[in-house]
């Protein structure tokens, strides 16, 4: 018997597939989607009561150069049960279509033209890179899809495929025809010389003092999984893999003596964007929102065991939509293991010289996904003490540019001949919390001198002011490192053994906003970037901060419009969209592949237990005393 939480399966997928098909025998299609329509909270809670639930999918296809339709199929029966064309979006870049324009400029007279100015005549080997063209005024008026391809060149078709940027030449292609619109020159730099090779036979000698480091689990592990579901000492969740979101974790819970507690009803990679900061005509209009414009979820590693994960390794496969709407597995797409994770606590009684020190331990849920030059890697991790971390970590190879003579601006040399622009990566992570299943309010906690005076003649006092982000309004906030600001989502209605409201705070990194200043259009686009928090009440449609197409969309969509009503936050089922990331100013160690360099945020009880939860912890076998 399926949870309604379950992906869906490779069978279900087909059974979609050709139901959307069969609805429109005549048309070709390309499906961008098949996903499971995920029932609402209402209906998930009406589920637990005994109602059945209809399960569902949703398919988001083309049916022509712009026609795109979103149908609703109910998967048991194969019927389509809505069938809505939605007007004037585009849907991610679609995998058969960027190929489709890559062979399309490798065609193209005017840009081989390009190429052989440079001194290129065998293209056989060029790399083709489709980006998401951005919504400029170039293309205002172009109803269509678009793509801007870059070119690189690789001698050996196992080169480094980022280190020889052909410098200056852009393809704009028309995604739906593939016809090559125009082909930008903006002037000839010469080749970088460096192949950028990064592969164990040609870095040179390895180091030969690494002693093995392996990880045994001799009685098994302390998790269990089944089918989606994943528990792990006193929590437990549903794990899934969306096509845009990549990881998403469901109805995360708490089990403290004979009550579940629930904690999070949902959390996902929501939108991301990586704007790019040269004012140089060939990378300007670089900003790839590469959950909604390309669709992370799609670019899942399968991975492989020691290498990218290390240990007892439980791993669940993803299942995915092709183009022509058929299932695909993605075999070991996230990863499942418990970690040692240093002390979760210690004390050492200087009197009696006792000493009381427990090891703490993570359980990691983990995906990495690869989206062009870069790989982001996303760790969940559970902790013994009731506290959740995202750590993401960013590796991969730097956008690059070939420059002559004076650096370019706004960008740092990585080796001779290449320099990379500064940039952001800045990811909005939805978070449905249901602190005690809520109803919930949101505070933002800072911690400031009480100022002196009255009550605090030797002005040593320190307060931690609590203020209520009463609607959506008020509840688009900045980090502030200065005054350790928080955000402490809150139930009034469930109270510690202490009397205190229980919650959990938010704890972010000092992660930057967008830095594209006012009148870009990647401001208007990624307005979400803007604040590192928005908080809205709980709407099942509204999903994706800038909307549920972002591609080629001229911004205004999602997170601005909906909380331009300044709906109520007050005791209610509250969202948060937290934007972190980091703003990259590349090194030359982050050539010729970039060391991982790490983000992310907490989610720590406060209040939500009485003490210590980890006190329970056992003394490891040889630190009883
Ligand atoms: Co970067």
């Amino acid at each position: 018997m399926a949870h309604p939480l379950d992906p869906l399966s490779v069978e279900e997928i087909g059974r979609v597939g050709a139901a959307v098909r069969a609805h429109v025998p005549d048309t070709e299609l390309l499906f961008s989607s098949i996903t499971l329509a995920e029932p609402s909270k209402q209906a998930l809670q009406a589920h637990r009561q005994g109602t059945p639930l209809v399960r569902a999918a949703r398919a988001v296809v083309l049916d022509g150069p712009h026609g795109v339709i979103e149908a609703l199929v109910g998967v048991e029966a194969s019927e389509v049960l809505a069938w809505i064309p939605v007007p004037d979006v585009r849907p991610p870049l679609l995998f058969t279509e960027a190929f489709n324009a890559m062979e399309a400029v490798r065609a193209d007279e005017r840009w081989r033209a390009a190429l052989a100015r440079r001194g290129i005549t065998d293209v056989s080997g060029v790399q083709i890179d489709p980006w998401p063209p951005g919504a400029y005024a170039d293309f205002a008026e172009r109803n269509t899809r678009l793509t801007r391809c870059l070119s690189y060149y690789r001698e050996d078709p196992e080169d480094n495929g980022y280190a020889r940027p052909i410098e200056g030449v852009v393809a704009v292609v028309d995604m739906a025809t593939a016809e090559v619109l125009e082909v930008e020159d903006h002037g000839i730099v010469a080749l970088p010389a460096d192949p950028g090779r990064y592969d164990a036979e040609h870095v040179g000698p390895l180091r030969d003092d690494l002693k093995p480091l392996e990880i045994h689990q001799p009685e098994g592990v302390s998790f269990t999984v089944e089918g989606n579901h994943l528990s792990w000492q006193r929590w437990d969740l549903r794990v899934g893999l969306d096509p845009i979101e990549g990881l998403v974790l469901h109805d995360v819970g708490y089990q403290d003596g004979d009550r579940r507690r629930p904690i999070l009803h949902r959390a996902s990679l929501a939108e991301m964007v990586v704007p790019y900061g040269s004012t140089d005509p060939t990378h300007r209009w670089k900003n790839a929102f590469d959950a909604g414009e390309w669709g992370l979820g799609r670019f899942v590693n399968s991975l492989k065991l020691g290498c990218d994960c290390l240990g007892e390794i439980t791993y669940l496969d993803a299942v995915m939509a092709d183009e022509q709407g058929n299932g695909q597995v993605v075999e070991q797409a996230i990863c499942i293991h418990e970690e040692d994770d240093g002390i979760a606590w210690k004390h050492q009684d200087l009197n009696t010289g006792n000493v009381e020190v427990r090891r703490s331990r993570r359980f990691v849920v983990s995906s990495i996904f690869t989206v062009g030059n870069y790989e982001y890697c996303f760790y969940w991790r559970f902790y013994l003490d009731g506290s959740i971390e995202l750590e993401v970590r960013l590796t991969g190879i730097v956008q690059p540019c070939a420059f002559e003579g004076e650096p370019p601006a706004n960008m740092v040399v990585v080796a001779p001949g290449v320099a990379a622009a500064h940039h952001q990566h800045l990811f909005c992570l939805r978070l449905d919390l249901d602190v005690d299943g809520g109803p919930n309010s949101v505070y933002e906690v800072d911690v400031v001198p009480s100022g002196g005076g009255a009550g605090d003649d030797w002005a040593n006092g320190i307060e931690a002011r609590a203020t209520l982000l009463a609607s959506e309004a008020v509840a688009q906030r900045e980090v502030d490192p200065s005054r350790s600001r928080v955000w402490k989502v809150v139930n009034e209605q469930s109270r510690n053994g202490l009397g205190q409201p229980v919650a959990y705070k938010l704890l972010p990194s000092a992660a930057p906003t967008l830095l594209a200043g006012p009148g870009s259009v990647v401001r208007d686009r990624a307005a979400f970037a803007t604040h590192n928090l928005w908080v809205t009440p709980y709407a099942p449609d509204e999903m994706r901060p800038s909307g549920p197409y972002p591609n080629q969309h001229t911004g205004g969509a999602g997170l601005p419009e909906w909380t331009a009503a300044d709906r109520p936050l007050v005791d209610t089922d509250v969202v948060l969209w937290h934007t972190f990331g980091v703003t990259h100013v590349v090194r030359p160690e982050d050539w010729p592949v970039m060391p991982v360099e790490r983000t992310g945020f907490w989610l720590i009880p406060v209040g939500f237990f009485d003490r210590n939860p980890a006190l329970d912890i056992p003394p490891a076998a040889h630190c009883g005393t």
